[in-house]
């Protein structure tokens, strides 16, 4: 009985203990509620019970242990509490035993030392306390996982452990184990994962970190992480003995010194290497530069001395590198401009001296954080810097660096934080005006002169400035967020004047006493007059264009040619004033309403919510998308509305034709209680694939310049009649030069809007630059969603699960247990005997059609851009796959019907 993956709440109904011959109760992944009833244990024949992922509260009843033929048993993810029973000894098939993520207290719980079956255990994420108990391991000869994350154990690890010969994942951070790591563990042939994080391991002593000398014998080793303990004595060189298959070392927040030895090199698979906050000195080994897969270079806060290696640069794929806190010398190697993945940059707080390389500063990769404070960098600030487009913050604070800031700092437009403070900077401050993100602007401690530029006050997103210790002069303005004393500091300024009261600089000499104060007040009052006047006339002169000019452009806007156009009244009569019977979506940059006009017929309008920061860029972007291309399988701008509503405030929609049968998203996740006309079939689903991926391989190919989408979601897919797919919704899209770089039509905010979460590729998360690739990731996770019915958010997916390792596991063998169910059975659910004898059609050529499918979206969505498959390819795979697919469905068709016949 599988009722997983629904919406069922209420309890769970006591009664079903009479189905006393049932062997599978999976009710995982709903919204149950209540205890779990103590009358399941009458289930004898039960081999697997599933309630994972519900609401369920109380104890684990006593009456589990009833259960001897159980093999799995899931609770995990529930809210329930207790001791597990001491009934459960009596389990003694159980292989699998998940109950993590509740709050179950007490010792380990002792019934379990009984079930010498158990493969997988796991007890993560929940409040048991108290000592290991030094035969574990011998009490479960077949472990393969041991999970105990988070919880308040003490006491050692037992070295019993080491007689697990199975073991392949050891996960026991977040604890209070104290001791060591068992040498014994060098025993563990087949151990892929040793996570010992946050524990109290180790005593300061030399020989702690002796057991690395033996877990070089774990030939499967890929991840050891053995940070913030207690760990004291040398780094052992036999840490570069470590087996080349890990891929993540992180042994930081420790008291280990010494130095990182040449041989680290061996450890060619590396992507993340970390060792911060230790004792360790020395210079950082040239051999470095051969760790060709690291990404992820952690080694701020330790003693280094020597240079930056200039090898560093021979690591096309680093994505972070961290050195700050350091001792290191010398000036930055020019070759990190090699590093063209680079998102952040951190050298601070050492000893570098020399200019800032030109090659570095004109990484336009860069997109979290450069920061190289606390140096002593000389030289003037290179105008490449103005290739840092994409980057957040910048950090050139105390170092000695003169000259002028660059006017190509203004192509900095993502910045949010800039600190130049504590440099021999001179001349004036540039405008500033595109540093439209900027929220702390720190130029303190130079040597500026000049005025303060009056487009400073429009910066809305400032919260801090501080111009103090510099020879500026003039007036102070008074707007913006010079308004608000806490936000400016400007002392030590001897010449400046003006400015809100609560500054104390003295009055600027122009405008003080000249008038008499009588006057004052009657401009004021002409002035305001005046205004509203001015305002009222303005209204009506809107008001009367609306009126009269129908289908005729109301404002003289700045988008392109191409549209007509209708009036903000034609749209509320049309929606019925935007009534939210006719709401139809919403999201953040607006709300789509459902409306009549003619001669448009029945469409969607979205009106874009101005006051979001970069809407209506949105709309310009949107407009300029769409209106160049065209393509069946992209929504089509029937017309726009530029104009102003009744209240004077800008108002945007875009008109698009309606589509009958909303979004892909509705078809895939119906709400509960929503009827659909039938369910997509198979060839639905990869029908609507073909038709997103045409669409996207045009627009990224076939276009005049490259477009990218950026939110490609299910959301975003609508379906017309014939369930063809139009791919919609281009207010994220940009465009590329031919050089590839993204022309910034569209650049929000760095922490960004760059899609949507789960969907947006994983190097947006991380600042990096829009690209094609991006737009195949959310493609390849479409795709899966499509043919598992899942989202990629969804919470089911546990531990690092995610909708790509989830189907990637599952292939090729387990296809169908992961695909969506309801693609595969056309008939009414709940008719039992159709879908068994369904399941027994699926010939082995159809489930081979399914796996290909779901291995172009699993080859799509990999992890790094280079790994993903291309657009053009994609459509080669699956084009051939329908025509096999529409072969094997017509020949089983005349199967069916020539069965039936015999009948
Ligand atoms: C199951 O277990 C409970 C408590 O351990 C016990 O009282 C009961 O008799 C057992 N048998 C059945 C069929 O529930
Ligand atoms: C569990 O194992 C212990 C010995 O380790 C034994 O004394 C006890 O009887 C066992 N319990 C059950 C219910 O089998
Ligand atoms: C457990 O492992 C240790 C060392 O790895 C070994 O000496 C011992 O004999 C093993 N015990 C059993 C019961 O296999
Ligand atoms: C690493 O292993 C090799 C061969 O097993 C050995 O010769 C060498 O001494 C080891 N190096 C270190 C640093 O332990
Ligand atoms: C402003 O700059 C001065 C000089 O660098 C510094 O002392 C002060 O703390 C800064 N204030 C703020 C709020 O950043
Ligand atoms: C700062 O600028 C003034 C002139 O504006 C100049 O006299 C002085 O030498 C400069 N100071 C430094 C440290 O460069």
């Amino acid at each position: 009985m599988n009722l997983s993956f629904n919406f069922l709440r209420g309890e769970i109904p006591f009664t079903l203990s009479r189905c006393v011959n049932v062997v599978n109760l999976i009710l995982d992944h709903n919204i149950l509620e209540g205890h779990i009833p103590t009358e399941l244990g009458s289930l004898t024949k039960l081999e697997m019970l599933y309630l994972k992922n519900n609401n369920l509260t109380g104890n684990v009843p006593n009456s589990v242990g009833n259960l001897t033929s159980l093999r799995e048993l899931y609770i995990s993810y529930n809210d329930l509490e207790g001791e597990l029973p001491e009934t459960m000894a009596n389990m003694r098939s159980l292989i699998e035993l998940g109950v993590s993520v509740n709050s179950l207290s007490g010792e380990f719980p002792p019934a379990l030392y009984n079930l010498s079956s158990l493969t997988l255990l796991s007890l993560s994420f929940n409040k048991f306390k108290g000592r290991l108990r030094p035969d574990i391991g011998l009490a479960f000869p077949n472990l393969q996982r041991l999970y105990l994350a988070n919880n308040y154990f003490t006491g050692s690890i037992p070295a019993s452990l080491s007689n697990c010969s199975d073991l392949l994942r050891l996960d026991i951070p977040l604890n209070n184990f104290t001791g060591n790591i068992p040498l014994s563990f060098g025993n563990l042939k087949n151990l892929l994962w040793l996570n010992v994080l946050d524990n109290q391991l180790g005593i300061g002593a030399p020989d702690d970190l002796n057991f690395i000398n033996y877990l070089t014998n774990c030939k499967m080793l890929e991840f050891l992480d053995i940070a913030n303990n207690k760990f004291g004595g040398m780094l052992p060189y036999s840490i570069s003995n470590l087996s080349t298959t890990l891929t993540k070392l992180l042994i930081g927040y420790n008291r280990i010194s010494g130095t990182i030895p040449r041989e680290i090199s061996n450890l060619v698979n590396l992507d993340m290497l970390s060792i911060q906050g230790t004792l360790i000195n020395g210079s950082i080994p040239d051999s470095i530069g051969m760790l060709s897969n690291l990404k992820n270079l952690h080694m701020e806060s330790n003693q280094l001395t020597g240079n930056i290696p200039s090898s560093l640069g021979n690591i096309r794929g680093l994505l972070y590198i961290y050195l700050q806190d350091n001792s290191l010398e010398g000036t930055i190697p020019s070759s990190l401009g090699n590093c063209t993945s680079l998102q952040t940059l951190d050298i601070a707080q050492n000893k570098l001296s020399g200019s800032i390389p030109k090659q570095v500063i004109a990484l336009s990769s860069l997109s979290v954080l450069l920061n190289m404070s606390y140096n002593s960098l000389s030289g003037p600030l290179p105008v490449e810097i103005g290739n840092l487009t994409n980057l957040a913050a910048l950090d050139i604070s105390n170092n000695k660096l003169s000259g002028e800031i660059p006017h190509s700092l203004e192509s900095c437009s993502s910045l949010e934080i800039l600190y130049l403070q504590g440099n021999i900077i001179e001349g004036t401050i540039p405008p500033l005006d595109d540093l439209k993100n900027i929220q702390y602007l720190d130029l303190s401690r130079n040597n500026l002169s000049g005025n303060i530029p009056r487009s400073i006050t429009k910066h809305v997103s400032l919260q801090n400035l501080n111009l103090s210790f510099n020879h500026l002069d003039g007036e102070v303005p008074v707007q913006g967020v010079f308004s608000d004393a806490s936000r400016i500091q400007v002392m030590g300024n001897m010449n400046l004047c003006g400015g809100i009261e609560e500054l104390h600089l003295h009055p600027c000499l122009k405008h003080a006493n000249k008038r008499p104060q009588k006057h004052i007040a009657l401009i004021l009052v002409l002035a305001l007059g005046t205004s509203a006047a001015c305002l009222t006339l303005l209204l009506l002169v809107s008001y009367c264009c609306m009126k009269k000019g129908k289908h005729r452009p109301s404002t003289a806007s700045s988008f392109r040619k191409g549209y007509t156009q209708v009036s903000y009244e034609d749209l509320l009569n049309a929606t019925g004033g935007f009534s939210s019977n006719n709401l139809i979506g919403s999201g953040s940059f607006g709300s789509v309403y459902r409306g009549n006009l003619s001669p448009e017929g029945t469409i969607a309008v979205k009106v874009l919510k101005l006051e979001k920061q970069g809407a209506s860029k949105s709309f310009l972007v949107e407009c300029e998308a769409l209106g160049n291309i065209r393509h069946r399988n992209l929504v089509k701008i029937s017309t726009v509305c530029s104009s102003v509503d009744f209240d004077g405030n800008d108002f945007k929609a875009l008109i698009y034709p309606f589509m009958e049968n909303g979004s892909l998203d509705e078809w895939l996740h119906p709400k509960e209680g929503q009827m659909l006309q039938k369910r997509l079939t198979i060839l639905d689903r990869l029908n609507i694939t073909i038709d997103v991926v045409s669409a996207l391989h045009y627009l990224h190919s076939q276009c005049h310049t490259s477009i990218v989408h950026c939110d490609l979601k299910p959301s975003n897919v609508l379906l017309d009649n014939d369930l063809t797919a139009l791919v919609s919704d281009f207010g994220l899209a940009k465009f590329l030069s031919d050089s590839g770089q993204n022309a910034d039509v569209n650049q929000f905010s760095t922490s960004g809007i760059k899609g949507t979460v789960g969907y947006a590729a994983p190097e947006y998360g991380m600042g990096g630059q829009v690209s094609c690739q991006g737009d195949v990731y959310s493609f390849g996770i479409l795709l899966l969603e499509i043919f598992t019915g899942r989202r990629p958010t969804s919470e089911l997916f546990e531990d690092n699960e995610t909708l790509h390792s989830f189907v990637k596991q599952a292939l090729p063998g387990q296809v169908m247990d992961v695909v969506d169910q309801s693609a595969l059975y056309e008939t009414e659910p709940g008719d039992l005997m159709d879908i068994l004898s369904c399941r027994s059609d699926f010939s082995d050529e159809f489930v081979e059609c399914l796996v290909s499918i779901l291995t172009a979206g699993v080859s799509c969505s990999e992890e790094t851009p280079q790994a993903r498959i291309s657009m053009g390819q994609v459509i080669l795979d699956l084009i051939s796959i329908r025509n096999k697919l529409s072969r094997i469905l017509v020949h089983s068709e005349k199967v069916k019907i020539s069965r039936k016949g015999e009948s």
